[in-house]
Parts: C-alpha cells; structure tokens; sequence
C-alpha cells in the first residue's frame, strides 16, 4: 500500500503517518510539505528513520513537483493535509492560504485524475458550516464560513466536489472538529496554553471564554480519515467529530490549570480580535460517518486532554526548539503583544 501524505510534517499529518505505519505492515509512505513554519522535521524524525517513509520538500500547488512526485511513487492514495490552517495567522495575512488551500487542492484533485490514483482523501474542517447557536451541522448544511481560513477551506472543498461531479475524479471528504494531542505546533490554543502554563506565564482568554467547540482527540480523527479513505464513497462529505466534547473554552482552561498546578491567576481576559463576531459554536452531527464508515471516536476528553498536558511536559525538547525560532516568536509578538503587554 502507497501513500502520498501531503503536509505530513505537521500536526494531524504526522499523527496519521504514525497510525498507517502501525496498522498496515506493508504501508510504504512518502511525505511531501512545504515545511512552512507549521512543519518541522523534528516531528516526524522518527519516521524518517522508520525506512519506509521517504520524505520531500515541495508545496502541493507546485504542479511540476506534485506530477513528478507522483510519477516517481506511484502512490495508490494521496492523503492531503497540506494547509496553511491557523485561523488567527488568516487575520494577520490571507494570500497564502488561498494559494494552498484552494490552488494546492486544485492542484492534487488534476493529478489524481491524471494519474490515475485509486483515491485522494481530503482533509477538511467543520469551520467550513459556519457558527450555529443550537443544533448540529450535517453534511449537506450550508457553507457559511467567517474567517479567511475557514473561507479557503471551504473553496478546497468545493474543488473536491465539482471535480468529482464533472470528472469522477475519486475524492472523499472529511471535516474535522478541533483537534487536541500530541505534535501540535505551539501557538495553537491547547499546546500554547500548555507551554505557557508550565513555565507560569499568563495565559490570553478572549472575552468570558465561553465560545464552544467540539474537540476530538488527534488519532480518533486519522482513524475516521482513514476509515473515510478505504471505507467512503467517492464524491461524499463525512464529518469526523466527538458530539461528546462539546466545550466552552473556559472549562478547557480548568483542566489544563489544574493538570499544570496553575491558578486562575494566570488567566488574562482579553479584548477578541477578530473584528466580526467570533464564531460561537462548531457543533456537528457524525451519524454520517458512524453509519458508513465503521468508526466511532472512542476517547474520553478530560482523560486525553490530561494525557497530551503529560506529553508536552514530557516533550519539553520538541516544542522548545520551535518556540525559539523567529516565525513562532515574531507570530506571538505581534499578535499577543498588544493583549498580553508585559505579560507577553
Ligand atoms: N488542527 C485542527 O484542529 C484541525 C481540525 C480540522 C481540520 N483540520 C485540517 O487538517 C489539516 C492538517 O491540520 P494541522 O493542524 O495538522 O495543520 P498544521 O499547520 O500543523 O500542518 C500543516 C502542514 O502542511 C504543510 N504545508 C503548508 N502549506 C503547504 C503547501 N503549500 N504545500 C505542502 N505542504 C504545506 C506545513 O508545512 C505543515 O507541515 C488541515 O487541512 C486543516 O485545515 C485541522
């Protein structure tokens, strides 16, 4: 079995390399990522030293790289996790995200179908539906996305759809709730609270914290995209989330106060920069996906979550590295500065 993972120096990417390699003894696995300052080498140096992973640098919208790669590899699946994919960095500059996730999507979806790949599964977001005050969204809601990130993700998809109607191009979608888990890039809001807390610096909450999200932990989300990739129909949309971890943020923050030994005097409220309103609610119905798939995410959220804070402690070498390097540092200066001040 052959598979071309795209953006698999990243969180998610990595994760789902991990789980492959265990559960298909003759899975055979070539990384392509840009290596943008969400991928770095130092999480996936195990693999590398795994024998059956090859790895290369190039960027998914590149059409000479991604036709040659795949020439060369003959994957039998293309996996795609390649995205510019912090929301808060799509406020800051948006052009990149376009480029990759749309044009990279494109990209893909055209040498799948030259080629002849047996299947292109793409990873998508719930952030696509929009916000929702009750209820849940299913996968036939509408596309109603707020942010630059969430828009452009939304275009990728839209891609995959047309693609597969006009061409039967061969391409699952699947949309994922938050993620939470080992090997996140440290300015996402559970690692960067994480790492904050550890070394006793505030912790920015915007506004009450009572936005929710529905959090599912990393490997219960690459078993439904790899349930989706072998077991989804080509041409369908499946949400892969946890309706169980439905969570304002603010309780987030208790758990990892309590799990690092930290007080809530390390919580400072802040003004929300997102000029629009915040987005709420992410809440999705996956009957879909339980239903066809053969999947159920199966973790406890609190027992997990207290897991991952054990594994940042545990893993003080990985995120410290990165924490040094200007793209994370001059990111958390000049969007954190103004909020966390002297704090920062
Ligand atoms: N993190 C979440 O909570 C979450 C939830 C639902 C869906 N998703 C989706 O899952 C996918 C992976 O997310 P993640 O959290 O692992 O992101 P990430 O930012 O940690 O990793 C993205 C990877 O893609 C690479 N990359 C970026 N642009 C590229 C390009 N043009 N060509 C090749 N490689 C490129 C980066 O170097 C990085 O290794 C994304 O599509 C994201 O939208 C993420």
């Amino acid at each position: 079995m052959r598979f071309l993972v795209t953006g698999g120096a990243g969180f998610i990417g990595s994760n789902y390399c991990r789980l492959i390699l265990k559960k298909y003894p003759d899975a055979q696995v070539t990384i392509l990522d840009a290596l943008t300052y969400a991928g770095n080498l130092s999480t996936i140096e195990d693999l590398l030293h795994s024998g059956r992973v090859r790895f290369y640098a190039g960027r998914i919208q590149d059409p000479v790289v991604v036709n040659g790669l795949i020439k060369a590899e003959k994957p039998d699946y293309i996996v795609n996790f390649a995205a510019e994919s912090h929301n808060d960095r799509s406020l800051l500059e948006s052009g990149s995200f376009i480029q990759t996730d749309v044009a990279g999507v494109h990209c893909l979806l055209e040498a799948t179908r030259e080629h002849g790949v047996e299947r292109m599964l793409h990873v998508s977001t719930d952030e696509v539906y929009g916000t929702i005050d009750e209820g849940k969204f299913y996968e036939d809601s509408p596309i109603m996305p707020n942010t630059p990130y969430s828009s452009s993700k939304a275009g990728g998809d839209l891609q995959a759809r047309a693609h597969h109607i006009s061409f039967r191009t061969p391409v699952v979608v699947t949309r994922g709730g938050n993620n939470y888990g080992p090997w996140q890039y440290p300015e996402k809001l559970i690692p960067f609270f994480v790492i904050r807390l550890l070394d006793g610096k505030k912790v920015p909450l915007y506004g009450e914290g009572t936005q929710v999200r529905e959090w599912i932990h990393v490997l219960d989300h690459c078993e439904g995209i790899d349930a989706a990739l072998h077991n989804g129909k080509p041409g369908e949309f499946y949400n892969i989330g946890d309706e169980s971890n439905e969570k304002e943020n603010r309780e987030v923050v208790r758990i990892l106060l309590e799990e690092t030994g930290r007080d809530e005097s390390l919580v400072k409220k802040i003004e929300d920069p997102r000029k629009g309103a915040h987005d709420k609610r992410y809440s999705m119905g996956t009957e879909k996906a339980q239903r066809d798939l053969g999947w159920k995410p199966t973790r406890n959220f609190e027992t997990s979550l207290r897991e991952t804070v054990r594994w940042y402690k545990d893993n003080q070498t990985w995120w410290r590295a990165i924490t040094e390097l200007p793209s994370y540092k001059d990111f958390i200066a000049s969007f954190y500065g103004k909020y966390l001040g002297e704090d920062l």
